[in-house]
Order: C-alpha cells, then sequence, then structure tokens
C-alpha cells in the first residue's frame, strides 16, 4: 500500500533504513512510502497527518496567539482562513496590524466576524481541513465583570464548532485552553492530571470547552487537542498581560504596580514555542484526543519579574504593591514533559531572551 506523508527529513533517513519501507521523496518533505500500514509506521516516526497543503481555520487569527500561528502556517505554504471579529477587549488597532500584515499573502482570507454566527461559520468549515480554534474572552479579569461573555464566546462557540466539525471533512480541531483550568494548586510542577478546579468563570469556560472537545474524539471520532498555554508572552501580546504592562512602564520610569506582596509565581512561555508545540499538534497523529501543558517548566515570582524587566531596561522605575485581585492563580508550573516525550516538545526561549527581544519590539513598535 502506497501512502504520500510529510515526514522530516531525519524520518525521512530514518525510514529509508529499515527494509521492508521504501521511501521515495517527492519534493520537500514529501514521500511517498511503502510499507506495512500507517499504525506500523507510526510505531518507528511521528506520522504527518499532512498530505500535501492544508487549508487551516484560524478563530482569533487577529489576536496574539492566533496572529503568529497564522504567520507559521503561511510560511510553511499552507492556506489560512482568519475569522476574527476585532473584539474591543483591547486597541483594535493592534488587530488590525496584525490582519494588515498578511493581506497580501494569496494564501490568506480574513473574514471580520463573530464565530457565534452559526450561519457564517457553518460554509467555511465545510471547506477547511484543520481548525485551530483560538478566539476567545481571553483574561481572568474580563470573565469576573462579564462571566456570560466569557461563557458564550469560550465555552458555548467551541461546542457549536465542534458540532459544525461534524458536517464537514475536518481532520484536526486544535482548541486553545489555560493553565486557569487547574485553579486551586495542589502541587507543582502542575502536570495534565492535576485535578481540575477552576476559580474563575475564565477557567471554568475553558474546562468545559475541554471537555467537549475530548467527548467529540470519544464520541463521535473528531480529532481534538487541547492545548493548556501558561501564560504567553512576545511580541504582539496582548496589552492587559502582566510582561507587557510592566515593559511599557519600565521604558517609561513609571511606577511598576503589583497585584498583591508579589510572591505568586508563573510559567511565562514564549510565543514561538508556544506556536511550535500547537503546529506539532496539528501534524502528529500522536496528540489526537490527547491534552498537553504548553509552558517552559519554570517559574518566577511576580516581583522578581518586575525586578528582572526593570534590569534588562535599565529603568528607574519603582515598584508598587496593591490588593491582589480575585480569580487569579497563586502559582502556575507546568510539568512538559507529556509533550516532550509524544511530541519532540523543547522550549528553546529562556525567559531573559524572550524578555529582551519584547522589550525590542515595543522600543521599535511604540509603547501603545
Ligand atoms: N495569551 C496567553 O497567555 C494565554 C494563556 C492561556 C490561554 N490562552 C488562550 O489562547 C487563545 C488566544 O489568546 P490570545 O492571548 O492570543 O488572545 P487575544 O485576545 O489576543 O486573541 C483572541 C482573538 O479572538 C477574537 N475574538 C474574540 N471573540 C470573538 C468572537 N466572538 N468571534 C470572533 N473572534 C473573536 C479577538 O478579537 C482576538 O483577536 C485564547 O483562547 C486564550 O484564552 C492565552
Amino acid at each position: 500500500m502506497w501512502e504520500r506523508l510529510r515526514i522530516g527529513r531525519e524520518q525521512m533517513d530514518l525510514l529509508k533504513m529499515i527494509e521492508f519501507s521504501v521511501v521515495i521523496p517527492i519534493y520537500n518533505e514529501d514521500a511517498e512510502i511503502r510499507t506495512r500500514s500507517k499504525a506500523f509506521l507510526s510505531e518507528i516516526i511521528e506520522v504527518s497527518e499532512r498530505c500535501g497543503g492544508m487549508k487551516v481555520l484560524v478563530t482569533g487569527g487577529a489576536g496574539f496567539i492566533g496572529s503568529h500561528i497564522v504567520e507559521r502556517l503561511l510560511g510553511e505554504g499552507e492556506e489560512v482562513v482568519v475569522v476574527d471579529n476585532f473584539d474591543p477587549y483591547y486597541d483594535v488597532r493592534l488587530k488590525e496590524k496584525n490582519v494588515e500584515m498578511f493581506k497580501r499573502n494569496p494564501n490568506y482570507t480574513f473574514i471580520k466576524g463573530n464565530i457565534l454566527d452559526r450561519e457564517l461559520m457553518h460554509p467555511i468549515i465545510k471547506e477547511v481541513d484543520a481548525v485551530i480554534h483560538m478566539a476567545a474572552q481571553a483574561g481572568v479579569r474580563a470573565s469576573i465583570e462579564n462571566p456570560r461573555k466569557t461563557f458564550e464566546v469560550n465555552a458555548y462557540s467551541t461546542f457549536q464548532l465542534l458540532e459544525l466539525c461534524m458536517d464537514g471533512d475536518v481532520k484536526k480541531f486544535i482548541n486553545a485552553s489555560s493553565s486557569s483550568v487547574y485553579g486551586k494548586v495542589k502541587y507543582l510542577p502542575i502536570d495534565e492530571e492535576h485535578p481540575k478546579e477552576p476559580i474563575s468563570p475564565y477557567g471554568v469556560s475553558k474546562l468545559s470547552a475541554e471537555h467537549y472537545c475530548r467527548v467529540f474524539y470519544e464520541v463521535y471520532g473528531l480529532k481534538t487537542v487541547n492545548l493548556r498555554y501558561f501564560t504567553v508572552y512576545g511580541p504582539r501580546m496582548r496589552p492587559d498581560l502582566a510582561i507587557s504592562v510592566f515593559t511599557r512602564n519600565a521604558l517609561q520610569n513609571k511606577p511598576i504596580e503589583i497585584f498583591g506582596d508579589g510572591s505568586f509565581t508563573r510559567d511565562f512561555t514564549y510565543i514561538d514555542d508556544a506556536v511550535e508545540l500547537t503546529i506539532k499538534c496539528l501534524n502528529s497523529s500522536k496528540a489526537n484526543g490527547e491534552t498537553f501543558n504548553v509552558g517552559s517548566g519554570k517559574r518566577i515570582t511576580i516581583l522578581d519579574l518586575a525586578k528582572k524587566i526593570i534590569r534588562i531596561n535599565n529603568s528607574k522605575s519603582r515598584i508598587v504593591f496593591s490588593d491582589r485581585k480575585k480569580g487569579d492563580m497563586e502559582h502556575t508550573q507546568a510539568d512538559i514533559s507529556k509533550a516532550m516525550k509524544a511530541l519532540g516538545y523543547n522550549p528553546k526561549y529562556n525567559l531573559d531572551e524572550g524578555l529582551k527581544v519584547f522589550s525590542e519590539w515595543v522600543r521599535k513598535n511604540g509603547i501603545g
């Protein structure tokens, strides 16, 4: 039986050494492979699920993580459709810029619309091979102010998109979940089996979406993957996140405000590492039906983070403390061994490097 698969160069070399596999490279990373079965192949290599070019829907693709995923997919020659409603949760000019930079790419289609609009989404989903679902009402604090919106955009929308996928030929559905599903921390680092007791409406909405993804895989066979991102940062990041606020204030020598005493800890994930694991999940059959933490595996106190940002930017900012906010987890630190073992995930950026790249980006692009 002949299979046409996309595999890496190393995997191709490995296969060539196996007697009963015949590998005929076609171009770049595509190869035709004669072997017993795909199942047999997957024992030797990570079988790619991609056959030639893919058409991928990225919901929320005008946002921070989504726009980086779009950039990576376009760079790999894939066709990308983005649906984003430019939600005004933060300055929409940032989202417009994220769309503008790809507009001239013939493989890029941008549709301004609401993912909750079933009539809009149905024909789009019918046409795509995969969905990377990034659109959400992000943010714990926003969910405390408006829990209904968070439920509708995060939980209900995910259910509806999954339902629409059943009427199409979607081969993979990647769901952006969050470390917030864990809530009350029982131990560190947090592995995927850690109890899930969210402490904010945001965490609940993400956990609910995860369960729908799992059940659609188990009951209907839709290949879903849940990715629990641990605070992602880097160029184009959301301006409401601590690293962005601290850096912009540091660059202006303004006070840096910490909620609480600064002893809370966070695992910060550099955007390129988060994108890398997301794309690995898109391509690998080993991710189907699975849930993975997406983190760096390290943690730092918020106070040390603020000091680091002040030092990196030679800033004169003072640190000031105010009341802690409800809904914030006390500590996060991802156990990333599952993704490392299954998918060869290996985060490359340490916090110092990532913060320097981000500070440089803010300097070039304006404080905002
Ligand atoms: N950034 C992080 O640290 C982090 C951590 C954990 C999980 N996540 C999750 O990752 C995903 C991406 O996060 P982000 O930081 O890029 O957020 P983001 O706010 O920058 O991106 C989300 C995008 O979704 C769009 N959107 C919102 N509601 C929509 C709707 N009804 N219809 C269409 N588009 C809509 C927004 O306009 C925005 O462009 C989200 O699901 C978020 O919950 C992010």
